[in-house]
């Protein structure tokens, strides 16, 4: 059974238990691992170290950069343990939250295409060990990723040492679906040949000089996805908003019923929004993107949606559970690249994909936050958010017009932390309505943002702070500074942006 998996006779002198393999990390060093939206992360090694801390007494610290979220073995236990000194580029783990937020550990925030390119420039140092979770290792050493892939093939390329988490609870017949190919340096840089989003131009493992190949862990630690939350009424209302806005494309002329390749960002109204092309008359489409969450695969299940493009398998445990059991149907239909093909700039810009991302918040010139709440608390981070929105063919944000309860405007006067400009975003997308900022100036966006996406009980103070800010000198895009971020202020103090 394990030859299946592990290819190489010679290679089995290397198996070891997790424990083993976690002794072969030290204090101030930079691990890179697999892993991706929790998918295909390393998982029964990092669970090791932290033993392994705790037996010791040792307060080490490691840097610890992976390719976007991964799950709590990783992220959680080690946050927990005080092991992460830090982190990047993306997480979604509360403890890792928590100690980003009271300062424990220093996040770097970063878009996802940027972290491949970074790393092998050495802008981020020397990669010590690279931590690749798999469901194989060839005869020549090669790595067959599991779910995901992210970011591995650069910290495999980069790293002094490999260790490999072999998972048998992943199913061999992953191995096709991955498509590496690792761009060179500049001034080396080809360009890179995906003309269409099922173009395979790489090879289906991760190559890996076999003697940097420190330690084989055999495990069946299942990945450790994130429920979704179940899709509401102003998720479903947000859904039905966009596919209008689709179709008058389509009836303008500027897309066909093919529409363009799709990119859907992460989280549950993400997801729900994508479910509602099930029900649309868009046909035989197709997907660029980064995650795969259980709508897209629903929609490959009833041929919407033909193929999909991305870097990782990211859904919910029983999308998980449904995507395993039907792997084949899957296998031709999902091709997973490294992160910085799947979200890389020129390929975006060239097919001309739509980007459909989340806001927490949008302002009333169109500029957006995808991360801080309030400025200041860091929620998951950009993601591959920014790589799509600056390049895509159409940039659309969607968001509920509210958040807690009402309480709280996601339409404000001045964003508290901008993640993407209003240069980049061209259409806003609430449950109350649609606003198509292209085109449109600084005073015509706001017009159309407040008119169109405002829930009606922050409707008139928004227009009033406009109409004020409109007396100002400056009419260009008119601001009332000290008032600005008045409203975040009055949430943090009276727990609601309301006016008594
Ligand atoms: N002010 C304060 N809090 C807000 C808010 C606002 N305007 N809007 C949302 N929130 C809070 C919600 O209340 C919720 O808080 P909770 O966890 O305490 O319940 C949290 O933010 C998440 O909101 P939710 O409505 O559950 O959204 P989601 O699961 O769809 O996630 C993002 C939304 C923006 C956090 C998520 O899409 C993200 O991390 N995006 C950035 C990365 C990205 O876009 N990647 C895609 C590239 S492929």
């Amino acid at each position: 059974m394990i030859s299946n998996r592990i290819r190489n006779k010679k290679l089995l002198d290397k198996v070891c238990t997790a424990k083993e393999a976690a002794m072969l990390i030290k204090d101030g060093m930079t691990i890179g691992t697999s892993g991706f939206t929790p998918s295909g992360y390393p998982k029964a090694v990092p669970l090791a170290l932290a033993e392994l801390a705790k037996e010791r007494n040792e307060k080490i610290k490691i840097n610890l950069y992976t390719g976007a979220s991964v799950g709590d073995e990783l992220d959680g236990v080690l946050a927990r343990a005080g092991l992460i000194s830090k982190r990047l580029p993306y997480q979604t783990n509360e403890s890792l939250r928590e100690s980003t937020n009271n300062g424990c550990c220093e996040f770097l925030d970063m878009h996802l295409s940027h972290v491949p390119h970074y790393a092998k420039l050495g802008f981020l140092g020397k990669i010590d060990i690279a931590i690749v979770e798999a469901v194989a290792i060839t005869k020549d050493g090669n790595i067959i990723p599991s779910t995901s892939v992210g970011a591995a093939p650069t910290y495999v390329q980069m790293a002094d040492k490999v260790i490999v988490e072999i998972n048998t609870s992943q199913p061999l017949e992953l191995e096709g679906m991955a498509d590496i190919y690792i761009p060179e340096k500049p001034p080396y840089t080809r360009p890179i040949p995906i003309v269409m989003p099922n173009d395979r131009i790489g090879t289906e493992y991760i190559p890996c000089d076999i003697d940097k190949i420190a330690a084989i862990v055999i495990t069946d630690i299942e990945d450790n996805v994130r429920p979704l939350a179940p899709i509401d009424e102003i998720s479903q209302k947000i859904s039905e908003n966009l596919i209008n806005f689709l179709k008058s494309e389509v009836k303008n002329g500027r897309l066909t019923k093919e529409l363009l390749p799709l990119q859907s960002g992460v989280g549950s109204v993400a997801n729900a929004v994508l479910a509602g092309l099930e029900k649309s008359d868009f046909e035989n489409l197709v997907c660029y993107t980064e995650v795969i969450q259980d709508s897209m695969l629903e929609l490959l299940d009833s041929g919407k949606v033909l193929f999909a493009s991305g870097t990782s398998i990211t859904p919910s445990a029983e999308g998980l559970k449904k995507f395993k059991e039907n792997i084949n149907f899957y296998r031709d239909k999902i091709i997973l690249r490294p992160q910085e093909i799947s979200n890389h700039p020129e390929i975006i810009r060239r097919l001309g994909v739509i980007a459909i991302n989340t806001a927490i918040e949008v302002d009333i010139y169109g500029n957006v936050n995808s991360t801080n709440i309030m400025g200041s608390r860091m929620m998951n981070g950009i993601g591959g958010s920014g790589d799509f929105t600056r390049n895509a063919y159409i940039s659309i944000f969607t968001t509920p017009s509210t958040a807690k309860n009402g309480e709280i405007s996601s339409i404000v006067p001045m964003v508290s932390h901008h993640d993407h400009t209003e240069h980049d975003v061209m259409v806003i997308i609430t449950e109350q309505g649609v606003a198509d900022l292209r085109g449109l100036s600084p005073k015509e966006r706001a017009k159309a943002i407040i008119d169109n996406c405002a829930h009606p009980d922050f409707r008139p103070m928004l227009l009033d702070y406009f109409n004020r800010a409109k007396e100002g000198k400056y009419k260009h895009t008119p601001h009332i500074l000290n008032e600005a971020l008045s409203w975040h202020n009055r949430f943090i103090r009276k727990g609601t942006m309301k006016i008594d």
